[in-house]
């Protein structure tokens, strides 16, 4: 996805927002004519400048970027679903500050959770799969962490939101320790209409452009949109 929209961050002026430990920064970085990547985790932020010395990584919230000038940049990026992490309200803000950030004509380009995917009726399943070893020690880990899931999904249960338009649920990541944000593609595309951006693609999981409004073979969608000329 991101080699291919090379020519909209290529010598162009990049914010890559969520950065996290510098995976996307290592990539977009070198090429960008400028590079700006920002996460709201201290700790983050400071894994990736310890990794990546003498480049312009700061501690920031996408929620608020008053730092950066109206139509700063051509190419925003919010990737491995970080914008899932954040709850609908904040969401819509963010969508609108990098709306703000963008250059006219500018692409911003974010990966989601999709809500129509088929695949999360096998979440129970993931929660009491134990993977049964050779190693008695090693077996007996892999029970123990049911209980560990078990908790998590418990623990998360009142940050669960069903909506007509979205949920957020934990799911297996992580052992069902995060809460996650889901929407289809159809309603992501309201999202990103109503901050004032155009849906251009929407990729699958592997990569492909799918035109269908409630894709339901991939668990994760990829959105270029683009800031109106
Ligand atoms: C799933 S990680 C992705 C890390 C990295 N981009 C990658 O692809 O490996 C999401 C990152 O987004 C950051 N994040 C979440 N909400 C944010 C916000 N409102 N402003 C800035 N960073 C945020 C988190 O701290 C986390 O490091």
């Amino acid at each position: 996805m991101l080699a291919d929209s090379r020519a909209h961050w290529a010598d162009r002026d990049v914010l890559d927002i969520g950065i996290g430990g510098g995976r996307t920064t290592a990539v977009l970085a070198p090429d960008a004519r400028r590079y700006v990547g920002i996460d709201f985790s201290i700790s983050m932020i400071a894994a990736a400048k310890a990794s990546l010395p003498g480049l312009d990584l700061r501690r920031a919230d996408a929620r608020r970027m008053p730092m950066f000038r109206d139509g700063a940049f051509d190419f925003v990026l919010f990737s491995f679903n970080g914008l899932d992490s954040v709850n609908d309200a904040s969401r819509a803000v963010i969508m609108a500050e990098v709306t703000r950030v963008l250059k006219p004509g500018g692409a911003f380009v974010f990966s989601g959770h999709n809500l129509d995917w088929t695949g999360k009726g096998g979440f129970l399943a993931d929660m009491f799969r134990v993977k049964i070893s050779s190693s008695p020690l090693k077996t007996a880990k892999a029970i123990g962490r049911v209980g560990v899931r078990i908790r998590n999904w418990l623990r998360n249960q009142k940050a669960a939101v069903r909506t007509d338009r979205y949920a957020v649920m934990t799911d297996p990541g992580n052992d069902f320790a995060s809460p996650h944000y889901y929407a289809g593609a159809a309603e992501t595309r309201r999202q990103v209409e109503a901050a004032g951006l155009e849906l251009v693609n929407v990729y699958d999981g592997e990569g492909k452009i799918t035109a269908d409004a409630a894709e339901r073979a991939s668990s994760t969608l990829y959105y270029l949109t683009r800031k109106p000329l």
